[in-house]
């Protein structure tokens, strides 16, 4: 039975089970040189509060690039997962994010996990 149980949570659409925590570390590591998840705190780079379900390039009082102003996307767990797997310039040519992308594929998973509490 515990084998059926947890092969179902692996096949869940909904186990997007990273660790939050774990996550928070690997933003401080990461992004937070340039990101802040408090409202309204914008450094090199917009403020990542509310930033899963938000569209893409609208933070308030933010200069974005034109790139990343014509991207017509909504930032979900998955679109995240996408973005941030590859060098920014790769993703959405002409950004002026300037990074290379985070490889390993459960500090991904556990950042943006973090990122869908921050709301
Ligand atoms: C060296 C600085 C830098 C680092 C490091 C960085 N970013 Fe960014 N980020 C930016 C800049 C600048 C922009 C605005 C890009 C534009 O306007 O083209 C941005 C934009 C974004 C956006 C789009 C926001 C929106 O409002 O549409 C997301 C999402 C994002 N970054 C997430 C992250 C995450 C998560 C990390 C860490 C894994 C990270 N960034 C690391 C500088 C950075």
């Amino acid at each position: 039975m515990a084998g059926v149980f947890s092969s179902w949570v692996l096949a869940s659409p909904f186990a997007h089970a990273g660790d939050a925590s774990a996550g928070s570390d690997v933003f401080k590591s990461e992004c937070a040189e340039c990101h802040s998840v408090k409202e309204g705190r914008n450094k090199k780079g917009p403020s990542l509060f509310g930033i899963v379900g938000r569209a893409a390039g609208t933070a308030p009082d933010y200069a974005y690039s034109d790139a990343l102003k014509q991207a017509h996307w909504n930032w979900t767990a998955d679109k995240l997962h996408w973005y941030l797997s590859q060098p920014a310039k790769q993703a959405n040519p002409g950004t002026k994010m300037k990074y290379d992308g985070l490889s390993d594929s459960k500090q991904l998973e556990d950042l943006i996990t973090y990122l869908s509490t921050v709301h």
